[in-house]
């Protein structure tokens, strides 16, 4: 979710001073708040897979070490969204691109992982069992796995050539589909997409939800070190100083907040090249957490090729959406991403924080 934000002009005028001695200070960016480097090799893989992506940024993921070579990813309860995500389906995925951004910096090290999920259902304590092999080390993608990101703005109209999307799906395990944006089916999703933002704008739970994971001002961002900042959502410049100074979690539950949301979504669905959507075979852990993992790989490779990627979630959030997509597309299996795409405009150093590694082990 991103936001437009509508400035008051009467109050950011009477505000002019303080925000001129504010002004040309960006707000808190991941790099910002980096911590010492890891010295033993399973703390650098560790301190490399807490980059992978997570609904709201909560990351959810926490890891047992039995041993340097033998990790149980598990998840904390106080970090799932049980208003947008009540059957942990997201929790999983967000689970999956950990392990494999594990992987992908294991094999940097010389190491190889084997993923074994391990749980039975969605709730399980245990949700996965992570085994490190030495083997040959392959090309490092330590800096790729550094500079991803979410990318919302500014995507431009273009849609993505035959060969960036050969180079994208290559490595993809599950089935991957990518409509344009002008193509019947880029329509019917495109509609889907903003019919379920509009619901789920008004469903007090969801907003409550995603206000408790906005974390408006850096102090907060620097102490939590999880949710969305202002910069991770793109909300710069003039209005990101705005809001990192005077907006509050009681503002999210405002109609000028929805509002805001709503027209941001229509922004964002103005300028895009193509949708791609991940299907699996089924919704079992397994391939939950292996779809997850495709979808760090697709984020590897649009970095590489300076694409973005918007996972645009509400249609599988918002009942009913889902069903109707699957069969409007033609799609017999679930679909578990739905991501917005195109080259990017810019693609600057990630913003989104993370936890330390202590608070992530169990
Ligand atoms: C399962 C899942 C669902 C997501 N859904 C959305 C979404 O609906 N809208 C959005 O803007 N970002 C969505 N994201 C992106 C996250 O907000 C983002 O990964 C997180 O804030 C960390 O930022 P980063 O990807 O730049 O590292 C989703 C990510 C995951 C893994």
């Amino acid at each position: 979710m991103i936001l437009k934000i509508k400035k008051n002009t009467a109050f950011i005028a009477s505000s002019l001073p303080i925000l001129l001695s504010f002004a040309g200070c960006g707000g808190l960016v991941r790099g910002d708040i980096a911590d010492a480097p890891e010295t033993t090799t399973s703390g650098k893989i560790l301190s490399l897979a807490v980059l992978a992506p997570s609904g709201h940024n909560t990351q959810p993921w926490t890891v047992r070490m039995n041993s340097a070579t033998e990790w149980v990813v598990g998840w904390e309860r106080t970090r799932s969204l049980p208003a947008v995500d009540p059957e942990n389906r997201e929790l999983l995925l967000s689970i999956g691109a950990f392990c494999e951004a594990a992987s992908v910096a294991a094999s940097a090290y010389g190491f190889s992982a084997d993923i074994r999920t391990v749980a039975k259902t969605n709730f399980d304590d245990r949700l996965v069992e992570l085994r490190f092999a030495q083997s040959t080390p392959s090309g490092s993608m330590i800096e790729t796995l550094k500079k991803r990101r979410t990318i919302r703005k500014g995507i431009r109209p273009q849609t993505i050539s035959s060969a960036d999307r050969e180079f994208i799906s290559k490595n993809v395990r599950a089935k991957i589909f990518f409509f344009d944006r002008d193509s019947a089916q880029g329509r019917v999703i495109e509609k889907a997409v903003f019919e379920s933002n509009v619901v789920q704008a008004n469903r007090i739970e969801a907003v409550k939800e995603l206000s408790a994971w906005i974390r408006w001002n850096d102090a907060e961002a620097a102490r939590m070190r999880n949710g969305l900042t202002p910069e991770s959502m793109e909300i710069t410049g003039f209005p990101g100083l705005y809001v990192r100074h005077f907006y509050k979690p009681q503002d999210v539950l405002t109609d000028s907040f929805k509002q805001s949301s709503i027209d941001t979504v229509k922004d964002s669905l103005s300028s895009y090249g193509c949708w791609i959507v991940i299907v699996t075979d089924d919704s079992s852990p397994k391939e939950l957490v292996s779809a997850g993992g495709d979808f760090l790989r697709i984020g590897l490779a649009a970095q590489q090729r300076s694409v973005a990627i918007h996972p645009m979630t509400q249609p599988l959030e918002e009942i009913g959406f889902s069903e109707k997509l699957t069969s409007d597309l033609g799609i017999k299996k679930p679909i578990q991403f739905i991501l917005r795409a195109g080259y990017a405009g810019a693609y600057s150093d990630p913003a989104s924080v993370r936890m330390n590694i202590k608070d992530v082990i169990k």
